[in-house]
């Protein structure tokens, strides 16, 4: 970590960061590499997030994902956000896949926020509910049945691998024991597809080809190895908490890669210490574009926000909590949250496609909605 070796102080400030706050004041972190690089704290009178309004193309969006189309065909819905490496989707779709799909150009990280699936791939099958991952290693053939309508968060990742989160201190098995993980099965339901004519859709380098078969290419007999795609459900999860300090979101961290970080908020314990902050903290976060994704129930930060939303906050503004959460600063109304979210930390800076800004889409007013009048 490069860092100047000494802090630098004015005026009043705490001690140690998110607690025992000078009376009056609202904290802002300006932070690097995430959370885990150099910070400063500053203390102001007012919440860094109360601007009147914001000219240019610089702006926190949220967007209601429960809009976008249908179609059968994971590569052919419309990229929200982008950047070199990530790019960010959502698919809904009511009919299964209608042929297998490979991207050659990295991995892919699915979140099926509703519905459930029969997910077939070279590997097998296996079955993927509602609140689960599925890592599907880039160039695997995969495709997808199911019943009813299907909601999944699409993250790829060009070049890259997803992979485990570093838990250096926390130890080899917090977040969630690597034992949770399940892997496609050469099972009754896979030998029963076996024998179907196929095509396969495979994008590499942004282009799409087909690859037709007069056989389904899923025909496998058997496997070895360590890639294989993966399925981990929220409720395998394992929050890490303190009753004293208000720990960064960076500490629910879920999987990796060199270009994001992807953390998972589940239910846990509020803080318990009188002066420890019990929201987020307001924080410039430098180095980091922060996409999240609302799966379930009551997200105690934002204000309408519902399930299926996703908020981008870009690099170059502050963010924090909402005003009614703000009320909440040191004393929640209950034990602990109760919210089921996905955060995608990208280190790089994303952009804002045309098919994310359609009225339909973007939620109007989001900007400004941290407004208190201060009058
Ligand atoms: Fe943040």
């Amino acid at each position: 970590m490069k860092r100047f070796e000494r802090f630098w102080s004015q005026g009043r400030h705490s001690k140690q960061a998110h607690r025992d706050l000078p009376e009056g004041t609202f904290e802002r972190e300006m932070g690097r590499d995430g959370f885990d690089g150099p910070a400063s704290h500053i203390y102001h009178p007012r919440p860094p997030t109360n601007w009147t309004s914001i000219d240019g193309p610089l702006k926190p969006r949220a967007f209601n994902l429960n809009m976008v189309e249908e179609s059968a065909n994971p590569f052919a819905v419309p990229t929200l956000l982008t950047s070199a490496s990530l790019r960010i989707a959502y698919w809904q779709t009511s009919e299964s896949m209608p042929h297998l799909v490979r991207d050659a150009d990295g991995d892919e990280l699915l979140f099926v926020h509703s519905g459930s699936m029969q997910f077939f791939c070279d590997y097998g099958h296996m079955e993927v509910d509602d609140g689960s991952y599925l890592v599907i290693p880039r160039g695997t053939m995969w495709r997808v049945e199911t019943a009813g309508l299907l909601s999944v968060l699409l993250l790829s990742v060009a070049g890259d691998r997803f992979h485990e989160p570093t838990r250096g201190l926390l130890g080899r098995h917090a977040l969630w024991d690597p034992g949770v993980l399940e892997y496609p099965k050469l099972n009754e339901q896979f030998r029963s597809q076996t024998d179907t004519p196929s095509s396969v859709l495979v994008r590499r380098r942004e282009q799409l080809s087909t690859i037709h078969y007069d056989h389904n290419p899923l025909d496998a007999v058997g496997w070895k190895g360590d890639t294989v795609p993966v399925r981990l459900h929220v409720h395998d999860l394992l929050p890490i908490n303190s009753h004293r300090y208000h720990l960064p979101p960076s500490v629910h961290a879920t999987f990796e890669c060199d270009a994001a970080l992807v953390s998972t908020f589940v239910p846990r314990p509020f803080e318990t210490d009188q002066t420890a902050l019990k929201v987020p903290f307001f924080h410039n976060n430098d180095d980091i574009d922060e996409v999240i994704f609302y799966h379930a129930g009551n997200f105690f930060s934002r204000d309408a926000i519902e399930t299926g939303c996703l908020t981008y906050h870009p690099s170059g503004l502050t963010h924090g909590p909402h005003p009614k959460a703000l009320a909440r600063m040191f004393e929640q109304p209950n034990d602990s949250t109760n919210e089921y979210a996905v955060m995608i930390d990208s280190r790089e800076q994303l952009e804002v496609s045309t098919a994310a800004l359609n009225d339909q889409i973007e939620i109007a007013g989001y900007d400004t909605s941290w407004r208190i009048d201060s009058t």
